[in-house]
């Protein structure tokens, strides 16, 4: 039995709580949030309860611990596993700024404990078999990606003051998750280019965005993001896979390259039937389903054999990283209306770490 203690009983701790206890090879070695709610919730689950988490760690010498505590936190917290050698699933994103991320990262390569990212996409079904389809050469060399997440988010969403701050919108909250995505399916962000408007909530932070994503590897890349648009456009709805959402099968994400096609999360692979066909030949479609798992199970999973050191993480602390300054440069470029380079954020973080 692998025993984890988890940090912070909040909306997604409390996921995090179930999905230890349902799992056979799990159990909760304490839950630690000062808040009445958490004190309630060991309670109820009869798990040791621990305001302060140094505490909590030392007291249950835990093998792993998963940290769902607000994003200023993540460093602190990953730092107190990391000097134990305790393995940790830090919630994404890594850290609330990258030079903070970056820390993490040092401490993880340095000491040799594993740090999983909490992105939970990459252990999704249909990611895995996109992931998979690319790998295997289906799409031959990829050519150009587009993507979407357009919802409506409810007024009641907004009552939270930080919410219609700078950090509070689209970009830093829910964008993070499709670069995570792009960058695992098709490859490292050199740089971006980023509008943003508030037009239709009024708001300070945006509520809509259209970004051009430029790949190390020559991709060329578009995504749009809102949170004020009703459509079905958005992986939380098409994957089926999320905690929150209503499930509404369709495409979300279309990666398209010399050989064919490939629509995620309904997962159609579009290609001609033979070399010498071109754009005035139909295409043939055929499916590529993924294995019917689901995404925070998985990812669970993953993190047991992380903590019991049998597998490197699908995100390392570094990686969760690059998410983190992708997305904080398509804050900055469209603030500053220019192009963003990943090594800019990255070089300037370094040196702020160091600092
Ligand atoms: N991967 C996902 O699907 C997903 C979904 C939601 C949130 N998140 C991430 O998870 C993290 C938590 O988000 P949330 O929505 O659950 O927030 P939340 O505010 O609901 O929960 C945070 C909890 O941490 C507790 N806490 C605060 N300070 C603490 C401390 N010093 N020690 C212990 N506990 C403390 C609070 O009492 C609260 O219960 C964030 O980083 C967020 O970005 C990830």
């Amino acid at each position: 039995m692998i025993r984890i203690a988890l940090l912070g009983a909040g909306l997604i701790g409390r996921e995090h709580a179930a999905l230890i206890q349902a799992h056979p090879g799990t159990g909760l070695a304490a839950i630690c949030d000062p808040s009445p709610a958490g004190k309630a919730l060991a309670d109820t689950l009869g798990v040791p309860h621990f305001a302060d988490y140094a505490k909590a760690l030392d007291a249950t010498r835990p093998d792993g611990a998963i940290i769902a505590l607000p994003n200023r936190l993540h460093e602190p917290a990953a730092l107190a596993c990391i000097e134990r050698g305790i393995a940790c699933l830090v919630e994404k994103p890594v850290a609330d700024t990258v030079a903070a991320g970056m820390r993490i990262a040092q401490a993880s390569e340095a000491r040799g404990v594993p740090v999983l990212v909490g992105h939970h996409r990459r252990h999704s079904p249909d990611i895995r078999a996109a992931k998979k389809s690319i790998a295997a050469g289906e799409l031959g060399d990829l050519v150009a990606v587009n993507g979407m997440t357009l919802f409506d988010k409810p007024d009641a969403y907004f009552q939270a003051e930080w919410r219609r701050q700078p950090g509070g919108g689209p970009l830093l909250i829910n964008l993070i998750h499709d670069i995570d995505a792009l960058r695992h399916l098709i490859g490292e962000i050199e740089s971006v280019r980023a509008f943003t408007s508030s037009a239709t909530r009024g708001f300070v932070v945006e509520d809509t965005a259209s970004i051009a994503i430029r790949f190390r590897n020559g991709v060329l890349g578009s995504f749009v993001i809102s949170d004020a648009a009703v459509s079905p456009w958005a992986w939380e709805y098409c994957s089926g896979q999320a905690l929150y959402h209503p499930a509404q099968p369709g495409p979300c994400l279309f990666i398209a390259g010399r050989k064919a096609a490939l629509s995620v999360s309904d997962m159609y692979l579009w290609r001609h039937a033979s070399q010498d066909e071109h754009w005035q030949h139909p295409l043939l479609r055929e499916h590529r389903p993924g294995d019917g798992s689901r995404t925070y199970v998985n990812q669970l999973d993953h993190f047991i054999a992380v903590i019991r050191r049998e597998v490197e993480p699908l995100i390392s602390a570094r990686d969760g990283l690059a998410t983190l300054a992708a997305t904080l440069a398509i804050e900055t470029a469209a603030r500053e209306d220019r192009t963003v380079t990943l090594d800019e954020m990255l070089g300037q973080a370094a040196e702020r770490a160091v600092a």
